[in-house]
């Protein structure tokens, strides 16, 4: 059985290339931007690791391929690096325009690209300079919203391709998922502050798998978060629902380096600090970071 006969995600709205966008129909976009908090407030943590990690490797030119609301992106542009962001959803990217438009005035913010690129066509979407850019990221539990369609993890071996072609030789991926082996093995997410997003909002996130063919195919978060009384708050804006593609950790791994055709360097963290399998500690998070070496 194909899981597309069985799955069909809540929003039924289409991105570019046919794929279903879950935030078509704008609440998911204006309920993640809530959920996130200021684009402003990224975790401390979380800023200092990866600014640093793209200073150790020299990295001057971005492109970011799932920007969304373009909260990493605004954060990176600030802190002085040469943006691109790109997304497949016009709900999610019209508030990285508005932040643009808003802040045209400073010379990095005019020259911030932003554009609509769906990962299964990036080569046509994204004009690469010279031989790419310095480094690549595709952060927030951005590419577990692919689907596994074809159950062969074709699309998703197709966008990695993709993905590791725009970064040059020595530049660097940064790309990460949620910690599924953790949620199939207990049926939950791991407890802890979110590591990206110092939101303020209480959040409560119920789980769901959906099993094919004895294989776990699609995790669906039930996201609930307390919006405080105001313009924006309602019951409506409260909850909302997101699909992913449970990612185990070594099968990742594995189509990651494989999209690098083996060459490159890999290492894996979890919620910014080194990794060890089995530690007690199970992270919420895995990081992924791929040095592109030939
Ligand atoms: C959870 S959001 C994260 C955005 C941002 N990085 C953050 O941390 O807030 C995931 C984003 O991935 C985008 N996305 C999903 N599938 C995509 C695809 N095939 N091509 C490009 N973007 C995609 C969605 O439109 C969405 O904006």
């Amino acid at each position: 059985m194909s899981v597309d006969s069985v799955f069909r995600t809540r929003s039924l709205g289409v991105a570019s290339v046919g794929l279903p966008d879950q935030y078509a129909d704008g609440k998911a976009a204006k309920v993640w931007q809530l959920y996130i908090g200021d684009t402003r407030s990224r975790t401390e943590e979380y800023k200092s690791w990866v600014v640093s990690l793209l200073k150790q490797h020299d990295v001057q030119r971005i492109l970011d391929v799932a920007c969304g609301t373009g909260v990493d992106s605004i954060m990176l542009v600030e802190e002085g690096f040469t943006m691109t962001s790109v997304d497949a959803s016009d709900k999610m990217l019209k508030y990285a325009l508005k932040e643009r438009w808003e802040r045209r005035k400073e010379r990095a913010f005019d020259q911030w690209v932003i554009e609509e690129a769906n990962w299964l066509t990036l080569t046509e979407d994204v004009q690469k300079p010279g031989n790419g850019f310095d480094a690549v990221i595709c952060l927030g539990n951005s590419f577990a919203h692919l689907p596994d369609f074809k159950g062969d993890q074709s699309d998703q071996k197709l966008a990695l391709q993709n993905i590791a072609s725009m970064v040059r030789p020595g530049g660097i991926l940064i790309i990460d998922h949620r910690n599924y082996d953790y949620i199939l093995e207990t049926g939950r997410a791991p407890q802890g502050k979110n590591i990206y997003y110092k939101s303020d909002l209480t959040q409560d996130i119920t789980t769901s798998v959906l099993w094919v063919d004895n294989k776990p195919h699609m995790i669906t978060l039930d996201y609930t978060v307390q919006v405080p009384e105001g313009p924006q708050s309602s019951p409506e804006l409260s909850k909302f629902r997101l699909s992913y593609y449970p990612h185990r950790i070594d099968n990742f791994k594995e189509i990651l380096t494989g999209a690098f055709h083996g060459k490159c360097e890999h290492s894996v963290y979890g919620d910014f600090k080194t990794y060890n399998p089995g530690q007690s500690q199970a992270p919420c998070y895995f990081i992924h970071v791929v040095k592109k070496t030939a």
